[in-house]
């Protein structure tokens, strides 16, 4: 259990013992290196989200309440109107770096309410609360974490195929993740999965980081190309299908990682349930349907270029690089969230559980 504990306990984001820093694991570097980050300045932030040093919907909503709690501690002035103006400024610049997972403007807009809803405290006062309330944030992650793989786990048995997309691991949260959760949940519990992680391109986060995970936990892994999952399901290997979501609009359409809805419509036609886990922050019920959901658009370079020796791909090619991609609520079996299990229709059971 050693070796579980040691994948589900890291801490890939947390606030530096300067109280001055925000510290990351480099995911960029992994599976090859753990390499730890010291953010100091809002460039710093930025660029760890925007270049995925940081990355998964909770994790970057995490690392910008942090960041923005040492950006706003530097910002050293007692007036309340000049430091709110600069607060704003590092929020609006923090929120511009990935359109697409809520995660991130939730997170800000949750630090900006603490600024403007207790004025009467003046700027030290408040410091003292937006630290309350960074930390708060990832402590409810590590329980929500929790709670969502008890519920994951409910619909798994011993034994099962698992084919995951992406990564949405402790690396991508805190503590057991949420489509990964149930996996080391259940692993603790004595149970065995087997399971297929999909590589991702472009960027591969199911290579360098969900395979890395189960391996280093201890459970039955197979890497596979995205192109594999087919052959996989109609051997009649998996299942089930988890994956995590990066916003959930109010009818259940989904943005998750490129190649999540591809995976969904194999599902359904072999007759496999696929889940979508995640936690309350990430629904977003201002957003009515998948179309209303901007998508990051990245470079070129990535599809192209980025893991090979030499390009790909003649440079004048041209090349579409969306990170993401909806996957209609028609193909999700269940929402998985910390508050328990959202069947269709997702109208009023996300709306139901987004009241409370
Ligand atoms: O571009 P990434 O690596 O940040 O995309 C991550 C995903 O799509 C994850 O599945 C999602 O953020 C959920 S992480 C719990």
């Amino acid at each position: 259990m050693e070796e579980l504990k040691q994948v589900t306990h890291i801490d890939n984001v947390k606030l530096g013992e300067d109280g001055a820093s925000v510290v990351i694991i480099d995911q960029t570097q992994l599976p090859s290196r753990t390499e730890y980050l010291v953010l100091r300045t809002a460039e710093d932030i930025y660029d760890a989200i925007f270049e995925l040093k940081v990355r998964g919907a909770p994790a970057i909503g995490i690392c910008a309440g942090f960041g923005i709690y040492i950006l706003a501690k530097g910002i050293g002035t007692e007036d309340y109107e000049e430091f709110y103006s600069r607060f704003c400024r590092y929020k609006e610049y923090l929120d511009s770096a990935r359109p697409t997972a809520v995660n991130l403007s939730w997170a800000l807009n949750r630090m900006e309410r603490v600024v403007t809803s207790r004025r009467e405290l003046g700027v030290e006062g408040i410091l003292g609360l937006l630290k309350k309330e960074c930390i708060a944030i990832q402590k409810e992650d590590m329980a929500m974490c929790r709670k969502i793989s008890e519920y994951g786990l409910s619909l798994l048995k011993d034994g099962d195929g698992i084919l995951t997309h992406c990564n949405a691991g402790p690396l991508a949260t805190s503590r057991y993740g949420t489509a990964l959760g149930p996996l080391f949940l259940g692993k603790e519990q004595g149970m065995e999965f087997k399971v297929f992680a999909d590589e991702t391109r472009p960027l591969l986060q199911g290579a360098r980081l969900t395979s890395y995970e189960l391996q280093k936990a201890g459970i039955d892994v197979t890497l596979i190309c995205d192109n594999m999952a087919s052959l996989v399901m109609k051997n009649g290997w998996i299942q089930a299908c988890l994956v995590g979501c990066d916003r959930v609009a109010a009818n259940g359409d989904v943005a998750n990682k490129i190649g999540t809805s591809g995976v969904a419509v194999l599902a359904k036609y072999y007759g496999i349930p696929f889940y979508v886990l995640g936690p309350g922050s990430t629904i977003d019920l201002s957003c009515p349907r998948g179309e209303d959901i901007r998508i990051e658009l990245r470079s070129p370079d990535e599809v192209k270029k980025k893991f090979y020796q030499t390009p790909v791909a003649l440079e004048e090619v041209k090349c579409y690089n969306p990170a993401f991609d909806v996957t209609d609520h028609s193909l999700i079996t269940a929402i998985i969230t910390e508050r328990g299990i959202c069947y269709p229709p997702y109208k009023e059971s996300l709306t139901r559980f987004k009241e409370g």
